[in-house]
């Protein structure tokens, strides 16, 4: 019996993480031709349009960070459709924003100033337009002052904050770390404004080859990996840079793990070192299973917020984005693509099944379906781009 525990173990072993479909996922598949599925998104996406209003570029009805999102979804519909469909909007938007909003730092937050930075590397992406990579290289260089360096690790001091700074947690460098909002006090690291730098970082290193932004993300991915990977895999929220204390055990949010999964994808192929597509392939793994946001079903629960905005209504799409990345940067993988291929499947069917009214859609998406919200309708959106990218059918 021994042995054969042995034999039976050691595959699991020596390649990694379970990468096959849970059989208890509702509809793994997707029915819908790529003509079907474009028309299914641009639906999804006009039926927010009313809602924009070009002198602020804000979206009535859903927050400043989820208005950067409605952009980046614009932006990378056209990129996987390869078309220019939203070039002009997304470029008048951001360049509003940014005009209006220095930064885009519009009230002290280092995580909304990137949101909206990497709506404008979407952008660039998408359109070529090199005003859009410099907001983003601007915006960049501005959160750069946030960072918590090698130097400022050791010292115990940060330049543009007025308290001592653990040096490590939990033995574990603070190097990498970015806080959260600028203002001068406030102690607060976490892994979206990391995730998002380390992201940001890797896709201005993979355009410019400029080794600044690749030494950046690989920094800000150490910090995550040393300090805030949950025991099940899963990224974890929040450090208070003073005195190490992490945000409460309940709070596990989906885009955290999606944001940092993104730019994996894009630090392995940018440094083509082993522990970050091993990473990405874990991390996928744990999240695409994860109980904490999804029933047996596999369908996201997060964020089913009906009646109301809030963040959590927008972490579930940030996610689907972030896996929709790995997605694309594996094709070395068929088994990780079928995995998150069926995962983003699912959610599409239970939002097409479950949560439709028309074109738009409830934040709830195992339903029911109910009248139009801005902030149900920007959720949706990036499920409805990631699959225009689908290799099925
Ligand atoms: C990924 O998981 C495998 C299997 O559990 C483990 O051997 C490997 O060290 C993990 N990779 C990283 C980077 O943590
Ligand atoms: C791998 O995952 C599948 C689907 O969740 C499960 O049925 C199976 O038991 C797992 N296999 C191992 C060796 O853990
Ligand atoms: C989904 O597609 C796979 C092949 O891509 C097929 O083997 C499987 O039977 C399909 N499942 C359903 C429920 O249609
Ligand atoms: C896509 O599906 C639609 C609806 O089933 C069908 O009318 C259309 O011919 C299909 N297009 C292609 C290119 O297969
Ligand atoms: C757009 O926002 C501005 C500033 O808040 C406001 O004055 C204006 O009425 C809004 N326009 C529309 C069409 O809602
Ligand atoms: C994208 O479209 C352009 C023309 O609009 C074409 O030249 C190019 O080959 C297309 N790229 C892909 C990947 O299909
Ligand atoms: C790029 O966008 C800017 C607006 O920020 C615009 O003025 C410029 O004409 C665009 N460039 C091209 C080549 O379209
Ligand atoms: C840090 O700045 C805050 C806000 O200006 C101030 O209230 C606090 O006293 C300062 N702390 C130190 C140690 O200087
Ligand atoms: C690399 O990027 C950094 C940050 O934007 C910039 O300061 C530096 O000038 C760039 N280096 C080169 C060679 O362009
Ligand atoms: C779409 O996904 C495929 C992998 O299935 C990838 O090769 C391709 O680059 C992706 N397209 C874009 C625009 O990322
Ligand atoms: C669908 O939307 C319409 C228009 O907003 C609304 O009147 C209707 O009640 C909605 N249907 C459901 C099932 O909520």
């Amino acid at each position: 019996m021994v042995g054969l525990i042995f034999v039976v173990l050691l595959p699991s072993l020596v390649l990694g993480q379970n990468l096959s479909v849970p059989t208890t996922w509702r509809e793994t598949n997707n029915t819908h031709n790529l003509t079907e599925r474009i028309s299914i998104a641009k639906s999804a996406i006009n039926t927010i349009l009313p809602q924009l209003n070009t002198s602020t570029a804000q979206f009535d009805g859903i927050g400043y960070w989820q208005s950067a999102n409605v952009f980046a979804s614009m932006a990378n519909f056209d990129h996987f459709a390869n078309s220019t469909t939203y070039k002009s909007k997304v470029i008048d938007g951001l360049t509003t924003a940014f005009r209006l909003y220095p930064n885009f730092d519009l009230n002290q937050y280092n995580d909304d100033a990137m949101w909206w930075a990497t709506a404008a590397y979407y952008a660039y992406r998408a359109y070529g337009n090199s005003s859009m990579l410099s907001m983003a290289v601007t915006t960049w260089n501005h959160v750069s002052n946030y960072v918590v360096t090698k130097a400022d690790a050791q010292s115990g001091t940060q330049p543009n904050k007025n308290f001592t700074i653990a040096s490590t947690c939990y033995g574990e460098t603070m190097a990498g770390g970015v806080f959260w909002r600028p203002t001068i006090d406030d102690q607060g690291i976490n892994s979206i404004t990391t995730g998002l730098y380390t992201t940001l970082s890797a896709f201005l290193a993979e355009t410019t080859s400029n080794a600044t932004y690749k030494n950046a993300a690989i920094l800000s991915a150490q910090w995550i990996q040393n300090l805030q990977i949950s025991d099940s895999g899963i990224v974890l929220d929040g450090v208070n840079a003073v005195d190490c204390t992490r945000t409460p055990a309940s709070w596990l949010f989906t885009y955290n793990s999606g944001k940092f999964l993104e730019g994996l994808s894009v630090l392995k192929d940018i440094t083509g070192a082993a522990n970050w597509k091993s990473l990405m392939t874990n991390i996928t793994a744990a999240a695409v299973k994860s109980p904490v946001w999804q029933g047996s079903n596999g369908i996201i629960t997060e964020g089913a917020s009906t009646t109301s905005d809030n963040d959590g209504v927008g972490f579930k799409a940030i996610f689907i984005r972030g896996l929709e990345e790995v997605n694309a940067r594996s094709l070395d993988n068929s088994n990780l693509q079928t995995l998150i291929e069926s995962y983003i499947d699912v959610q599409y069917n239970a939002l097409l099944d479950l949560a439709a009214n028309g074109t738009s859609y409830s934040p709830s998406w195992p339903g029911p379906a109910q009248q139009f919200t801005s902030w149900g309708q920007m959720a949706a959106l990036d499920v409805m781009v990631s699959v225009v990218n689908s290799t099925t059918p």
